[in-house]
C-alpha cells in the first residue's frame, strides 16, 4: 500500500474538514486543516492590529507566528504560539476577516511552504482551497467537494449551535458566500477545481456515505502505480 497524498478542496462549509478527518482516521493517515492555519494567522493579525495593506508589517508578524496541531482525545486542536486557539479561530470575527488575510501573497507564501513540508513523507489528507492546484499539484487523489448553499448554511449553523453560538441563517449565509466570492476571485491561488480532481456533491450524502465513496477511491490509488 502506497502512502499517498489526498487533497480535498471546495467552497466554504461543504464538509471538507469532516471528510478529511474521517478519511485520515480510516486510512491511518495524518490530517492537516489548512483553513485552520489561515484562521490562526487571522486571529494573530486581529489581536495585534496588523495592517493588511502594510507588507512589512505583515511579513514581520508572520515571523512571530508558530502554528502547531495537537491531537487529544481523537480531536484535532490548533495551537498559536503555544496557546490552544481551536475555539477562537472558529469565531465570527475571524471568519469575517480570514478571506482578505488569505488573499495576501506573503501570507500564502508562508503557509504554503509549511503545508508542503507537512506532506513531504506522504500519508496525509489535507483540505483547503488550493491544495490540489498549488500545494500538492502532484497529489495522487484530488477531490473537489461541493454542496448546495442552503445545505452548507444549515450545517454551519448546526456546528456553531453545538458550540453555543446562535446565529441567523442570513448572517451565516452572507459570510459563506462572501468568503466564496473572495476566495474564488483573488489573484493569488484562487479557489478552483484542479483539472484532475474528482467532483463530489455531498448534498444528499451522509457522513458515512461520503467517507465510503472517497475511501474506495483512495484504496484504489494506494494499491496501484
Ligand atoms: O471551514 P470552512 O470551509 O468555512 O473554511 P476553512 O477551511 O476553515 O477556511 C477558512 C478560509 O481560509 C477560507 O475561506 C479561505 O479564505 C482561506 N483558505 C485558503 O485561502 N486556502 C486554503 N488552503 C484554506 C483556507
Amino acid at each position: 500500500m502506497r502512502n499517498i497524498i489526498i487533497a480535498i478542496d471546495g467552497h466554504s462549509s461543504c464538509g471538507k474538514s469532516t471528510l478529511a478527518r474521517d478519511l485520515a482516521a480510516a486510512l491511518g493517515f495524518g490530517y492537516v486543516d489548512s483553513g485552520a492555519m489561515y484562521r490562526a494567522v487571522t486571529l494573530f493579525f486581529l489581536d495585534h492590529a496588523v495592517n493588511l495593506a502594510d507588507e512589512d508589517a505583515v511579513v514581520n508578524a508572520l515571523d512571530d507566528i508558530l502554528i502547531e496541531f495537537k491531537h487529544a482525545d481523537g480531536a484535532n486542536r490548533t495551537f498559536l504560539n503555544g496557546q490552544d486557539v481551536e475555539e477562537d479561530i472558529r469565531s465570527m470575527r475571524v471568519s469575517e476577516l480570514v478571506s482578505p488575510v488569505a488573499a495576501v501573497p506573503a501570507v500564502r507564501r508562508a503557509l504554503v511552504s509549511q503545508q508542503k513540508a507537512l506532506g513531504r513523507k506522504g500519508g496525509i489528507v489535507m483540505d483547503g482551497r488550493d491544495i490540489g492546484t498549488v500545494v500538492f499539484p502532484d497529489a495522487e487523489l484530488k477531490i473537489f467537494l461541493t454542496a448546495e448553499p442552503d445545505e452548507r448554511v444549515r450545517r454551519r449553523q448546526l456546528e456553531l449551535r453545538e458550540k453555543g453560538v446562535d446565529l441567523s441563517a442570513d448572517i451565516v449565509r452572507e459570510n459563506l458566500l462572501e468568503r466564496d466570492r473572495i476566495d474564488s476571485t483573488r489573484a493569488d491561488s484562487p479557489l478552483r477545481k484542479a483539472d484532475d480532481a474528482i467532483v463530489i456533491d455531498n448534498t444528499q450524502l451522509t457522513r458515512q456515505e461520503q467517507l465510503e465513496l472517497v475511501q474506495g477511491l483512495a484504496r484504489a490509488k494506494m494499491t496501484t502505480g
